[in-house]
């Protein structure tokens, strides 16, 4: 048996005819960049999402910046992220003009530790970004508090959270803005790169919006330089079709993600994700093992892939050498880097299959 990391050939299978035809229809009206589709799109993930304004963009990193540069980022303004995280959830706060202040993860979690940004909150703090990382929703209530506490402005990034509920809220909705990424393998993704913003805030909304067409809501007239920042025709027919079957294919992440607990649970030397407490989109299935290294090399051995998201925390990238981060300065995120190992995990995956995995990891710690 060959099991992949993830199979997006066998999603777009198992919807080709619909996906095929709503390709077709782009093609055919040639509405490629924006449009009717678009508009389509935007419309319907922000009435399912619950949010008043949705504007959709390149990727979910152009989502980040063009929120923060339209909450009126400046220079030297801090902005709060964890130190577990994709570079863009950092890397966005940067390149609007802002500066970076990395915190600790929880104990016992992978998300963003309160307790850590009440102690880096300064006078020059203007907000938080708030990453729900591998789809688990970050601590909202206390981050929430805090952020109120001190006016501060909360972005959520959701690039790997889509639909899933904090205090029967979807993620996305909690703070000023929520941003996502339509990259392929996401919990909801296109046939290439895209992303987008939801928002309640109309004049932030309208700032991003010309922001992402070159400064302006209508053509040649350009208030200020902006950016070129589309989604396109394609990618949203694509991503109107999955909409449809998000339910299934998140119901299906959560049945997988029972099956690994369940076969898994008892084994002393890994750590498994939570899977009943809170709401959880299972974007990525991460447990802490034990000799963490060798135990993914004896899965590659038997034909099972598996990565690590992600080998290094962000401060300790050469990128960030400037910002003179310590090792003591990330103790729980630190111990989680040599144990965190991400299991195959996306919706079409068999049970015959998280059971051969599953006996691997068996058989590994019984050696
Ligand atoms: C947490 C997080 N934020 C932001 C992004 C950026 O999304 P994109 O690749 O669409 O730019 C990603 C993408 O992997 C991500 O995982």
């Amino acid at each position: 048996m060959k099991i992949k990391f993830s199979n997006l050939y066998k999603e777009y299978l198992s919807i080709k005819k619909n996906i095929d035809r709503s390709i077709k229809e782009v093609i055919d009206n040639s509405a490629f960049i924006r449009g009717k589709y678009v508009t389509r799109f935007e419309n319907n993930f922000k009435s399912k999402l619950r949010s008043k304004y949705c504007l959709t963009c390149n990727n979910g990193t152009d989502a980040l910046i063009l929120t923060m540069i339209s909450l009126g980022l400046k220079n030297n303004d801090e902005v709060i992220t964890t130190a577990h995280s994709w570079i863009s959830s950092s890397s966005s706060i940067t390149k609007a003009g802002g500066k970076v202040v990395f915190c600790d993860v929880k104990k016992n979690s992978f998300n963003i530790d309160p307790k850590d940004i009440e102690k880096k909150i300064t006078r020059k703090t203007v907000g938080i970004v708030l990453v729900h990382l591998y789809g688990e929703p970050a601590d909202i209530i206390n981050i929430k508090k805090l952020a109120k506490k001190n006016n501060l402005w909360i972005v959520e990034d959701c690039a790997q959270s889509h639909f899933v509920k904090y205090n029967k809220q979807f993620l996305g909705t909690h703070g000023e803005a929520g941003s996502f990424s339509f990259y392929p393998s996401k919990i909801l993704g296109g046939f290439g790169d895209s992303g987008a913003i939801v928002t309640n805030n109309k004049k932030l909304y309208i700032k991003a919006l010309k922001l992402a067409q070159h400064g302006g809501l209508r053509k040649h007239i350009h208030e200020f330089e902006g950016f070129n920042s589309r989604m396109d025709g394609l990618q949203a027919a694509v991503l109107n079709e999955k909409l449809k079957i998000l339910n299934k294919l998140k119901k299906n992440r959560k049945v997988i993600a029972k099956r690994y607990h369940y076969n898994l649970k008892n084994i002393k030397n890994i750590q498994l994700p939570n899977v009943q407490k809170i709401d959880h989109g299972y974007y990525l299935y991460v447990i802490k093992a034990e000799n963490r290294n060798k135990l993914k090399k004896y899965l590659n051995k038997n034909n099972i892939e598996t990565q690590i998201h992600y080998p290094n925390l962000l401060p300790f990238l050469n990128s960030y050498r400037y910002l003179n981060y310590k090792k003591k300065d990330f103790p729980n995120a630190l111990s989680n880097q040599s144990k965190i190992l991400s299991l195959p995990m996306y919706p079409q995956l068999k049970f015959k299959e998280i059971d051969y995995i599953s006996k691997k990891i068996i058989a590994f710690y019984s050696k």
